[in-house]
């Protein structure tokens, strides 16, 4: 099962142009988007998806308007797509769409759906960076940042879940799915990346009250800490308020910056995360503000030095 990572996450919503708004200047590319919704694309076709919480051909809504109706994963081969329909037709209902997308449902009650990946080849800028002990990656002249620098969201990261019974959760991605975990939160979940994938997580589970159960937050892979800062900073200017950040994880090292959205749950830029195979020994760690990240900073409006020095004497 040769699970790529998160193809798109479908959501139901109640307000069509407030979603619209925000996916749009968070950075994704809208395609097809109408007064009924639409996909809201990264770089590579990634996307997330917006339709009306009244709209019939929906997975059932798990709680109240605006919430997530469906993660959908991209996988490698038909091949696959056909592994995963006969592993999860031996105890629950499968059906294939005219699109030959696979809809299921996993143990929790979540929806999920399986297709041949959209994920495509793009270009954007790497990273530069001068540190002194290492030879200067950006040429001469270059500067590593510019007014108009390019900070667009290039492909669907991960997706957290509240959920009832993180063990319940994890025991299903585990051993139905193939999904490995790389780190746990206690009293939290467990971190889980695909076997298709080597980033830290692509789903991380959080235990909560059953009344809780849905999407957290999603995010989307930036270029780098710089582009995270950048668009977190040019999407706070367009009004959209900060939740958590910016900062930076311990598990997963991967900068970070929430923001709360119309969706129902909030939206993250995350950039630079860790990446493993199955040598990695996963870590056990509790919850707590510090081991959720190693530095928290707090944005405020810009300022810069001025005046002459102070009068002495
Ligand atoms: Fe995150």
């Amino acid at each position: 099962m040769n699970i790529i990572g998160l193809d798109a996450l479908i959501f139901g919503v109640d307000d069509i142009q407030a979603c619209t708004d925000c996916l749009r200047d968070y950075g994704l590319h809208p395609v097809g988007v109408d007064a009924n919704g639409g996909r809201f694309e990264a770089l590579d076709g990634t996307a997330i998806i917006i339709r009306r919480a009244d709209d019939a051909t929906l997975p059932a809504a798990m709680g109240p308007a605006p919430s997530i109706r469906e993660t959908v994963y991209g996988v490698a081969s038909a091949a696959d797509l056909d592994a995963i329909e006969d592993e999860l037709a031996r105890d629950r209902l499968v059906t294939r769409d005219e699109q030959g997308v696979l809809h299921s449902v996993d143990d929790l009650g979540f929806a999920i759906g399986f297709q041949l990946t959209v994920r495509k080849p793009f270009t954007a800028p790497n990273d530069l960076s001068n540190a002194p002990g290492h030879a200067p990656q950006r040429p001469l002249n270059q500067p590593g940042i510019t007014l108009d620098m390019a900070a667009v969201p290039r492909t669907l990261s991960h997706v957290v879940y509240f959920v009832p019974d993180a063990a319940k959760g994890e025991a299903f991605y585990a051993n139905r799915l193939g999904f490995k975990t790389t780190d746990t939160f206690i009293g939290a979940g467990p971190f889980m990346r695909p076997a298709g994938s080597d980033d830290h997580h692509c789903l991380f589970m959080i235990q909560t009250p059953p009344h809780m159960k849905g999407c957290e937050h999603f995010t989307f892979h930036m270029g780098s800490g710089t582009e995270v800062l950048l668009a977190g900073r040019r999407f706070e200017q367009k009004g959209w308020t900060s939740f958590w950040g910016p900062g930076r994880h311990l598990f997963g090292s991967n900068w970070f910056w929430y923001f709360n959205s119309p969706l129902g749950c909030h939206i993250e830029y995350d950039a630079d995360m860790d990446k493993h195979d199955d040598e990695w020994e996963a870590r056990v760690a509790p919850m707590s503000a510090d081991n959720s990240q190693l530095f928290l900073f707090t944005s405020k409006e810009k300022w810069a030095p001025g005046g002459p020095p102070p009068k002495q004497g």
